[in-house]
């Protein structure tokens, strides 16, 4: 029941994206610059209440638009109605509902879904991660040379030390391809499919990455924070590979070089 309310929510939160796609729509900016809220980031964080509400009225819910919707259950739902919203406000198709559940603090289940490029990446915790029904694996490169990378830059950003452009910058004057698509929940999916070996990104919100981070784990990567500890989606920082260069990757962003 649980994992049709969330394939059904997924599905009606794309419905809205394909609604709008490329059509008139409103924006509207959030706080800093370039941080932008569509009329269908809107519309889709309701068409994804609507699912789980009717299905689950006593849900915790959190939704980046929405905030917390707070409730006294052990279950809790982790909606981005689109990751990927400046793709979207310009027609790029990079860009997903992404819902993760939680139960009791640990993410159970996880839907990704880009109806633009029709993906859909599902994984439930001991089941291994799809797309489109199909079972996905990682990549199997072993050296953060060899390897395709991906990351993101947050909108409001922090110029800490070793902070993303250095370690960008670090990567790309060593031949590294490092990728930008614009939206982390499918930076982890295409990981978690092979596409890419590693992400990492500073400062992400829990919205962005808990779908996301249960499909890289369950397509057998690895997820850490910055000090390689056990990955919390409360946390800002996220490393996520094929496991082979984590550690390499990982010493990389904390300062070593390549
Ligand atoms: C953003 C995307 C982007 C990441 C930003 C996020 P949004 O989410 O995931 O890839 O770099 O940090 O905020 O605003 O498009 O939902
Ligand atoms: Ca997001
Ligand atoms: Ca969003």
């Amino acid at each position: 029941m649980i994992k049709t309310t969330l394939l059904k929510a997924t599905e009606a939160g794309a419905k809205e994206l394909q609604r709008f796609f490329n059509g008139n729509f409103k924006i509207m900016n959030k706080q800093g610059i370039n941080n932008p809220v569509t009329e269908a980031d809107l519309a889709a964080e309701k068409a994804i209440f609507d699912v789980i509400k009717a299905d689950f009225p006593d849900h915790f819910i959190l939704s980046e638009e929405a905030g917390e919707i707070k409730m006294d259950s052990e279950y809790k739902w982790i909606i981005d109605p689109i990751d990927g919203t400046i793709n979207f406000a310009n027609g790029i198709p990079i860009c997903c509902v992404s819902i993760g559940l939680e139960h009791d603090g640990k993410i159970v289940m996880g839907a990704v879904y880009n109806p633009l490029m029709n993906e859909f990446y599902f994984a439930e915790k001991g089941s291994g991660a799809t797309l489109n029904d199909n079972k996905i694996t990682v990549s199997k490169k072993d050296k953060v040379i060899n390897s395709c990378l991906v990351t993101g830059f947050p909108y409001t950003y922090l110029d800490t030390e070793n902070g993303p452009l250095q370690v960008f910058e670090k990567l790309i004057r060593k031949g590294v391809p490092v990728r930008r698509l614009g939206s982390a929940a499918l930076d982890l999916c295409w990981l978690a499919a092979g596409r890419f070996d590693g992400f990492y990104e500073h400062k992400l919100s829990p919205w962005d990455s808990s779908a996301g981070f249960l499909i890289v784990e369950e397509a057998g990567g690895k997820v850490t924070g910055f000090k390689g500890e056990a990955y919390s989606v409360y946390q800002p920082h996220i490393l996520a590979t094929n496991g082979l260069i984590h550690d390499e990757l990982l010493g990389i962003i904390n300062g070593k070089s390549l």
